[in-house]
């Protein structure tokens, strides 16, 4: 449903996120009472909320969010472990940097990436074709690129670069020269307005999947330099674990999963624990379908 963008503003709207491989991340994390514990991608706080009361009764959190209505919702959720956490609105890129400072070392650290239901379905950014709202797609407002900028001001061949690159688009010429053409007669403002012009261009890749997929992918790692934040955070994260610490990264397409994988493997650092990526179990695929293409990969520090 399309609610005002004002409503969701208010937090009339509540949009539930069903943590994804929680189990798993628990277990992979080997949480434990008095352990310290980063999460990256805080989003509404499913995982963190689970990592304090795993490490109950002391255990201790430190969170990383982007998205400031996102960071709100998960202070408000996990004040019952008030005195156990703190928060930062900073990008995970950053965090190594930021607890270094504070003299942390963690005994696991998670990343789940990717969207939550809520800024999918309730933050009025953009992200779902299946709405009328601006074409924004920025995780973290303050960044200063928005999707309507690129869809509108690149050229055609930065335009087939971009959906080759960061969607592996297959249709990538097709698409540009259609948005280059609409273009000259209105700019596209809306993502609908978008999805409908992918939708009269291309056909679906597999049943099931809209045609403007890839494309909506492309323009938010874009937007939100989702590789280089991932790539940074790969280089300097085990820095940050404890000997026997543990670092855990969900992803959602096969763009990151190759970077985790690739990381993992050559950083001498880290122990591999996972040789094949963790996959939802098919009754939590039911449960909660955007588990789907989700893979969770383990490493453990290794002592120096
Ligand atoms: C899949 S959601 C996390 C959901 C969370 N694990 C939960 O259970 O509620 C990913 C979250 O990571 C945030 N995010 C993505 N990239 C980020 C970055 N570079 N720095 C900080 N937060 C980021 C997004 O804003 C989003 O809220």
């Amino acid at each position: 449903m399309n609610y005002p963008a004002k409503w969701r503003k208010w937090g009339l709207v509540e949009v539930k996120h069903e943590p994804v491989l929680l189990e798993e991340v628990l277990e992979g994390l080997s949480v434990r009472p008095g352990g310290i514990y980063v999460d990256g991608t805080v989003g509404l706080g499913g995982h963190s909320e689970a990592l304090l009361r795993a490490s109950s009764p002391d255990g201790f959190l430190f969170g990383f969010e982007w998205d400031e209505a996102s960071l709100r919702r998960a202070a408000k959720r996990l004040s019952a472990f008030a005195g156990r956490f703190r928060l930062f609105r900073a990008n995970f890129a950053e965090a190594p940097e930021i607890l270094k400072r504070e003299g942390v070392e963690a005994d696991g650290i998670l990343l789940d990436l990717g969207l939550s239901s809520f800024l999918l379905e309730g933050s009025g950014r953009g992200f779902s074709f299946l709405r009328e709202e601006p074409l924004d797609m920025r995780m973290d407002t303050r960044l200063r690129m928005k999707a309507s900028d690129l869809v509108n001001r690149l050229s055609y061949p930065q335009l087939v670069e971009l959906l080759k690159t960061y969607g592996e688009e297959p249709r990538a010429a097709k698409i540009a020269r259609a948005i280059v053409e609409a273009r000259k007669k209105k700019r596209i403002e809306t993502s609908a307005e978008l999805a409908r012009l992918i939708e009269r261009t291309v056909r679906p890749r597999k049943r099931g999947e809209h045609p403007a997929t890839l494309t909506f992918q492309a323009l938010r790692i874009a937007v939100n330099r989702e590789l280089e934040n991932l790539e940074k955070f790969l280089a300097e994260a085990p820095d940050l674990l404890k000997p026997g610490g543990r670092l855990a990264i969900i992803s959602f397409h096969s763009l990151e999963d190759r970077l985790v994988k690739k990381a993992f493997r050559e950083d001498s650092r880290l122990r591999v624990l996972t040789k094949k990526p963790i996959r939802p179990s098919e009754d939590e695929i039911k449960r909660n379908p955007r588990a789907r293409s989700a893979r969770l990969r383990v490493a453990e520090r290794c002592a120096p």
